[in-house]
C-alpha cells in the first residue's frame, strides 16, 4: 500500500514543520491537536513559514495554495482513521505518548504505520503499548524541519523490514535523507549532540570563557552554523533539560546528566528563543548574552 494520507499529531515547532513539508510534498495531511485554540496557533505557524517560503521565492503562490488545500485540521482522534501513516510529534512525555498511541491503536486500521518523532525516549516503550509492534518506527526530524535534510529512521527489535522500507521511502518522498538507527535513546545525532551541549554548559560553569566567546569559538573554529548556546536556545532549554534527564535515566552515564546551570535556567522559565530568553535575550535585533 502506498502512503498517500498522512496524519501529524501535535502542531508545535516540530509537528507544524512535518505537516508543512508533507503537504508541500503532495501528501494529504490531517493535523491533530488537543483543542481548537492550540490548532489555531499551529495553523498560524505553518502559514507564516509558507509565507516566508513564498517571500524567499522558494514556493510559488499556486504551490502554497495547493499545499494549504491538502492540509486539514482537527481536534478529534477519530478523524485520523483513514491515515496510511500517523507521525506523532507531541510533548516529550512517555505517559502522554503511550496514552495517545493506545487510543490511535483502537481507531486506526491495522495496516496504518505509527511513527514517533521522539528525540530521546525509546520507540520500544511506545510500540509495546500497541498491537502493531511490526508497524511502529521512529521518524526523527530536525529543527527547522523545512530546512534540515536528515530523518533518523528508527527500528525496534519488532519493526518489520517492510515498515522500515516504507518509512525510508516516505522520508525520501518528503525530500529528506533518511539514515537507519537502532532504538537506543538519542539514536545517532542526540547521542553526540547532547553531551556536546552539556559540556559547553559545564565549560561556562567552570568559567572557561564567556557565552559569546564559546559560541564564537565553535562557530568560527569548526564552521558550525550556530555556537552551542545559540543552539541550546534554538532547541529550547526545557527540551534540552528533558532530553538530558531521559538520556541520563537510560544510560546512568554522567555525560548525559543535566548540569545545575541548565536546571536553574529551565526553572526560571528561560526556555530560549520561544520565550524570548534563555542563555541569550532574544528581544532585540541581535541576541545579547544574559548573566548566568
Ligand atoms: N523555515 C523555513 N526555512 C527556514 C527556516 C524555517 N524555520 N529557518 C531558516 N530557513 C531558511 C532560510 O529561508 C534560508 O534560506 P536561503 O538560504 O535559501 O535564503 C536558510 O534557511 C538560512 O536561513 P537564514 O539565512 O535565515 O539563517 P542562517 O543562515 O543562520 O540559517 C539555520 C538558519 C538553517 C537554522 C542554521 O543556523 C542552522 O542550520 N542551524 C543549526 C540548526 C540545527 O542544528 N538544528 C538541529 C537542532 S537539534 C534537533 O532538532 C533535534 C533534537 O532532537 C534536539
Amino acid at each position: 500500500m502506498d502512503i498517500r494520507r498522512v496524519s501529524v499529531v501535535g502542531c508545535g515547532l516540530m509537528g507544524s514543520g512535518i505537516a508543512e513539508v508533507a503537504a508541500k510534498s503532495g501528501f494529504d495531511v490531517t493535523v491533530l491537536e488537543v483543542d481548537d485554540e492550540v490548532l489555531e496557533r499551529g495553523k498560524g505557524r505553518i502559514k507564516r513559514s509558507m509565507d516566508r517560503a513564498v517571500e524567499k521565492e522558494k514556493l510559488t503562490l499556486a504551490d502554497r495554495e495547493a499545499a494549504w488545500d491538502r492540509l486539514h485540521f482537527t481536534a478529534k482522534v477519530s478523524d485520523l482513521e483513514s491515515s496510511n501513516i500517523v507521525v506523532e510529534a507531541i510533548t516529550e512525555n512517555l505517559d502522554a505518548k503511550v496514552e495517545l498511541f493506545r487510543e490511535l491503536d483502537k481507531s486506526c486500521p491495522g495496516d496504518t504505520i505509527f511513527a514517533s518523532n521522539t528525540s530521546s525516549l525509546t520507540v520500544t516503550d511506545m510500540a509495546a503499548a500497541t498491537s502493531r509492534g511490526d508497524r511502529f518506527v521512529g521518524l526523527h526530524f530536525f529543527n527547522p524541519v523545512p530546512v534540515m535534510k536528515l530523518v533518523e529512521v528508527v527500528r525496534t527489535i519488532a519493526t518489520s523490514q517492510e515498515t522500515v522500507d516504507r518509512a525510508m521511502q516516505f522520508s525520501r518522498a518528503l525530500g529528506k535523507v533518511p539514515i537507519a538507527a537502532k532504538d537506543n535513546s538519542g539514536f545517532v545525532v542526540n547521542l553526540l549532540l547532547v553531551p556536546y551541549l552539556l559540556d559547553a554548559i559545564r565549560q561556562l560553569e567552570h568559567g572557561v570563557a564567556t557565552i559569546e566567546d564559546i559560541d564564537t569559538a565553535m562557530a568560527l573554529g569548526l564552521g558550525y552554523p550556530m555556537g552551542p548556546f545559540i543552539l541550546c536556545d534554538f532547541v529550547g532549554i526545557d527540551t534540552l533539560y528533558k532530553i538530558s534527564e531521559i538520556m541520563f535515566e537510560e544510560y546512568r552515564d554522567a555525560r548525559y546528566a543535566p548540569p545545575p546551570l541548565l536546571k536553574r535556567i529551565a526553572t526560571m522559565g528561560r526556555f530560549g528563543q520561544k520565550t524570548g530568553k534563555g542563555f541569550y535575550d532574544w528581544s532585540g535585533e541581535k541576541p545579547v548574552a544574559l548573566p548566568v
